[in-house]
Formats: C-alpha cells, structure tokens, sequence
C-alpha cells in the first residue's frame, strides 16, 4: 500500500488523473472501473483536461461503473449513468457502448446482476479501480455486515449512506432505497486500485480501513490484502494517518 497525502484538491486531482493517464498512455485498451459520487469529481475533469490537450485518447478504453441506484431510468439526472456522462463519458472519446453502467431499472435486477459479471468475466480482469469510500466504511454500495458478497447484486442502501446522498435529490423520500453494486470479489479482481478519501469527516474511517482489524464490518478494510493499492487522500481527510 502506498499513501499519498496532499496539501491541495488540484494536486490530489492532478495525480489521480496523471495515474489514469499514464495507465492509458501504456496500455490504450486498459479496463478501468468507474465510481460516482462527489469525490472523484475533479479526477474526471482533470482527465477530460488531459484529453483536450491531446495526452490521452479514451478510444480503445472500456470501463465497468461500480454502482447505479435501482429503480432510476438511465436519463434521469442522479442516475450514475447520467453521472458518467456528465462528468467524463461525453467530454472525451471513450465509445459508449464500451462503458458498462449496471442497468438500475431492468425488469430482472438478478438476471442484470448476472449479466454484469458476465459482461466484466469476458474482458478479463479491470486494470484499475477507483473507489471513494462512504462513512461507514463501504466501497461500492458494500455496506457493513455480517458477510459480504463476492459478485454483482442489488442491496438495500443504509439509512446514513441515503443521507449521505440525500444533497444530490429534492426530498430523503426521492433517494433511492436500493442499488446494483459490483461485490466486493470483483472489486479485490482488479489488478491495481485508487482509493480516494477526502474531508475531514472521512478521516476516522480511512484510518479504520487502513490500519484497523479487517472485518466485514467496515468492507473497505478488505483493501488491506490487495497486492497494488495506492490511497490518495487530502490533508484533512489524512490527519489521523500521521498523528
Ligand atoms: C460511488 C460509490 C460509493 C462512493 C461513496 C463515497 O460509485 O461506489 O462507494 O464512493 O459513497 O461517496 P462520496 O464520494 O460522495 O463521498
């Protein structure tokens, strides 16, 4: 594990996006896994500014998003397709028919799940992940609990992580109660993972995911066994890793 902790959000984008870019720059038809949320926002800008200045090309790129909210159409705005597409997706030259988002409003959710690590086991192995992390130690929408499930499957969301999301919907009653989220056996696949932590409020958690007890309890500190993982992570959100 190697942790990096930045004085600055731009320097923290720039090196998150500089790590992508140099993935992509070596291999052209790498496999990246995707997350949402707030904090991989200005990775992606910083991506799609890398893109404008010609370091990168998305052509021959695919990529696997963690997550989508169940029940959401594809075009309604909170949806994390719509996410992908605004923050990354119709910026640069990816092709979106090689960007996987699970379908979070299919008839069948299992039979979507199935289909999503089938479509994930055809290409082989992601070469990198991103992941933020959420205050209860989840990564994806892998909330604590007794076990853990290795494949895609649907969850029901925990009243903190729907709070936690509840800024991005006009109403707690408008954030979904459900999500397909990769397991966390796909998750540990990939051959190197980012984990991006920032604010103070996520300063204790990413000290448990880090250095406490490996437990299903806190789903994020699975990381700990991971062959190739790097952490970026702000001042704040990195206070207690130094103290
Ligand atoms: C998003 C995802 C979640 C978020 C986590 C942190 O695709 O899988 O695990 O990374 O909830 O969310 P933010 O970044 O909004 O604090």
């Amino acid at each position: 594990m190697i942790i990096h902790i930045f004085d600055s959000q731009q320097e923290l984008n720039q090196t998150g996006a500089g790590i992508i870019t140099a993935l992509i720059q070596t291999k052209p038809n790498a496999v990246l896994g995707l997350a949402t949320g707030g904090t991989p926002v200005g990775i992606y800008e910083e991506l799609v500014k890398n893109y404008n200045l010609g370091r990168v090309s998305f052509s021959h790129v695919k990529s696997f998003n963690l997550d989508e909210y169940v029940g959401l159409p594809e075009d309604h705005p909170e949806s994390y397709r719509s996410y992908m597409n605004h923050h990354l997706f119709d910026h640069v030259d990816i092709q979106k028919d090689q960007t996987h988002v699970p379908n979070g409003n299919a008839a069948d959710v299992d039979a979507e799940c199935e289909e999503y690590d089938a479509r994930m086991a055809d290409v082989g192995q992601v070469d990198l992940q991103i992941l933020g992390i959420g205050h209860n130690g989840h990564i994806g929408f892998n909330e604590p609990d007794r076990e853990l499930t290795a494949g895609t499957h649907q969850v029901e969301l925990k009243a903190e992580t729907r709070q936690a999301n509840a800024r991005y919907f006009p109403s707690m009653d408008d954030v979904p109660t459900h999500a397909i989220t990769m397991g966390v056996g796909s998750i540990m696949k990939a051959k190197s993972i980012i984990l991006i932590v920032r604010g103070a409020d996520k300063a204790e958690i990413v000290k448990r995911a880090l250095y406490g007890p490996i437990t299903t309890d806190c789903p994020a500190s699975l990381l700990q066994t991971h062959p190739n993982l790097i952490v970026l992570v702000d001042k704040e959100a990195g206070r207690a890793l130094v103290e």
